[in-house]
């Protein structure tokens, strides 16, 4: 007989969860204005709101937690940490911060003015909130094959070429300080962008003097796609796809709460002394010392673990295939979501599942809130709510797709987990033709609302 796939790891702690009553949840629900950020975790039985600092560390990151150097400027840790980005990014500058967004804000504080524009693939709403609250724009030139669910484009994250020289040519240089890449592109499902697009968008650039940057919270689900998907790159190593992926541009932001299997911390990696010298300022004013930014010696001291963790391929391989059991069971009961499935997440496609819910009542928060209320299971809304309003305009920005995000945490649940999700969404799936009303409005703030939004039913 031919073995099974096992998971290269075995569970050394664990957690109790809980179970609850759908009258609960109903309560519960309507007292958190039926928007699922609000609900306490212990209202919620499997938790997919996100991947980000979800995850379970390793014995070896616990172990490196207890020899965090604290020292306020030049510890050990950021040494450690310090040497493992130069090895896996090439990048020689680091500047740790506190999460993700936090080195947005560093780093566009130097880079992004009044009046400019960023091109890039589906740019993260942190990072489109930190572009558009310094009244720049961020233009999605995502290829057009992401917005089909069914289709099966390989590498659904990549930027368009034609797109991306048409905002190229239609402004001055000066005004488009960088091109941004995310690896994995979570807005559009956590789909891949390949190392050949990679290289196309640095050609392209370069021929206008414009420099790349990325968003690399899951740079390493992207390369191990890279590995298994993309002509040439079988042989090679996560760690070396991951080099030259990153050589194609000059610097990256980092949530490390996703790649970098830390439950907090971010960095920012960079190649230019003199934009180095710029963000260190700003480190100190929003973040800490540059040797520090916002994080403990000894959580710098388990993401330099776990960086080398996430690049192992028998890691990534058990990662990525525990998602896809998930994406091919809902597959398998007919119901609509991303293809092919992404790294970190399946993403349902709420329109096709709820299409007696007019998109002003926002169908996939609806979806959201009915699995919810199945069985416990919180997930989160990728539409309408989280795309915001127009700056401009304050109207309503529809974006193409209406999505519900099932996040899968890292080496935190098992596939009998994932068989109960699967169930879950099925039984609504079976009862879709009586979810006939959505939800409206009762207050939302004026940007980045999809958190704190209070919702009545309609
Ligand atoms: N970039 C991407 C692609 C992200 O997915 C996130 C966070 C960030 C930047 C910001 O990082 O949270 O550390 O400040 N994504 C989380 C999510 C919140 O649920 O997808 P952060």
């Amino acid at each position: 007989m031919k073995l099974p796939y096992a998971e290269p790891f075995r569970i050394k702690m664990v957690e109790n969860i809980h179970q609850s009553t759908p009258e609960q949840r109903i309560e519960w629900l309507k007292d958190a204005h039926y928007n699922l950020f609000n609900l306490k975790s212990s209202q919620v039985f499997i938790d997919l709101l996100t991947d980000s600092g979800t995850g379970a560390m390793s014995d070896r990151q616990w172990g490196a937690m207890m020899t965090g150097d604290e020292s306020y400027a030049g510890s050990k840790s950021f040494e450690q940490l310090h040497e493992t980005v130069q090895n896996i990014t090439g990048y020689p500058y680091l500047l740790p911060t506190h999460q993700g967004r936090a080195a947005e804000n560093v780093l566009f504080s130097v880079l992004v003015k009044d009046g400019d524009i960023i091109p890039g693939n589906s740019h993260f709403d942190t990072t489109k909130g930190h572009i558009e609250i310094r009244k720049a724009h961020a233009v999605d030139c995502t290829v057009d094959e992401a917005f089909d669910i069914d289709d099966p484009h390989l590498f659904k994250g990549n930027i368009d070429l034609q797109k991306l020289e048409n905002v190229y040519r239609s402004y001055p240089k000066e005004q488009i300080p960088f091109c941004l890449i995310t690896i994995t592109c979570n807005s559009s499902g956590g789909q891949p962008v390949s190392l050949e697009n990679m290289k196309a968008v640095k050609e392209l650039s370069d021929r206008y003097g414009i420099p790349i940057y990325f968003d690399s919270a899951r740079f390493a689900e992207n390369a191990y796609f890279i590995k298994k998907r993309e002509k040439g790159q079988e042989h090679r190593s996560i760690k070396e796809i991951a080099k030259e992926a990153f050589s194609y541009g000059v610097g990256m932001t980092m949530s490390s709460k996703k790649d970098g299997l830390v439950n907090i911390g971010g960095f920012i990696a960079l190649s230019d002394a003199d934009i180095f010298k710029k963000a260190s300022n700003f480190t100190i004013i929003f973040e800490g010392f540059i040797t520090y930014g916002g994080m403990a010696g000894r959580d710098m001291a388990a993401l330099a673990v776990g960086l080398n963790e996430a690049t192992e391929y028998n890691y990534l391989e058990s990662r990525i295939k525990q998602v896809e059991y998930l994406g091919k069971k809902l597959i398998e009961m007919g119901i609509p979501v991303q293809q092919p499935i992404g790294g970190h997440a399946v993403f349902i496609d709420a329109l096709r599942f709820l299409p007696n819910i007019p998109r002003e009542e926002y169908p996939a928060q609806t979806l959201a809130n009915e699995i919810y209320k199945e069985a416990g299971i919180r997930t989160v809304e990728i539409g309408t709510l989280l795309a915001d309003r127009d700056p401009e305009t304050r109207e309503n920005r529809y974006p193409k797709l209406e999505l519900v995000r099932l996040a899968i945490p890292r080496r935190t649940y098992t596939n009998n987990h994932m068989d109960y999700i699967a169930a879950a969404v099925n039984n609504v799936y079976d009862r879709r033709d009586q979810i006939t009303k959505g939800y409206k409005i009762i207050w939302e703030s004026e940007i980045l609302r999809h958190f704190t939004v209070q919702l009545e039913e309609i």
